[in-house]
């Protein structure tokens, strides 16, 4: 296991297609178009313009007191955007055999995440809102919760892609 503090690729936002199933280098920090104004600032996402998916569910995180951690599971099928709304936290990313760690604190990035990729939130500040806007409805069975059962099934995959 490999363990980097990296400073991800910004994008300017594109409808490129969807990130690879397990593929770190498929999550990327994508900048949101930003209407600057003495009233104050705007941005705003376009499902399948801005990011590679149509949003079908948008959830938020706030409210988390100092130390706790929130994630710490990987999708099936479900592909995400977070943007830190206000404050900052870390995003950890995980394929199963490298991690990766993102810091957001502005409300015009957002981070991509494929499927099948490990994330883990931590160190939220004071006041922080983490919104995440979702390619598909809640479905419990979509998660993996178990770290050893995710492992497998990326290796698996990652498995697949080389015989191919
Ligand atoms: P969970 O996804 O485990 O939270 P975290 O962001 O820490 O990974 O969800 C916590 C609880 O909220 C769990 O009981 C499922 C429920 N939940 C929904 O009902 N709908 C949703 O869209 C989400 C994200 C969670």
């Amino acid at each position: 296991m490999t363990d980097e503090e990296s400073r991800p690729q910004r994008t300017p936002c594109s409808p490129r297609a969807p990130g690879r199933p397990g593929r770190l280098d498929d999550c990327r920090v994508i900048e949101l178009p930003r209407i600057q104004d003495a009233r104050g600032n705007l941005s705003f996402v376009e499902g399948g313009r801005h990011i590679p998916f149509d949003i079908r569910r948008v959830y938020y995180l706030y409210d988390v007191p100092g130390g706790e951690s929130r994630g710490g599971h990987a999708h099936r099928r479900v592909q995400q955007l977070i943007i830190a709304m206000s404050g900052s936290f870390a995003v950890v990313l995980d394929d199963g055999s490298r991690r990766r760690t993102v810091r957001l604190c502005r409300s015009f990035f957002g981070l991509y995440i494929p499927t099948m990729v490990w994330r883990e939130l931590v160190d939220f500040s004071s006041g922080a809102v983490c919104a995440v806007l979702a390619s598909e409805f809640y479905d419990g069975s979509d998660y993996y919760r178990d770290y050893q059962e995710f492992r497998r099934a990326a290796s698996t995959l990652r498995g697949k892609k080389r015989s191919r």
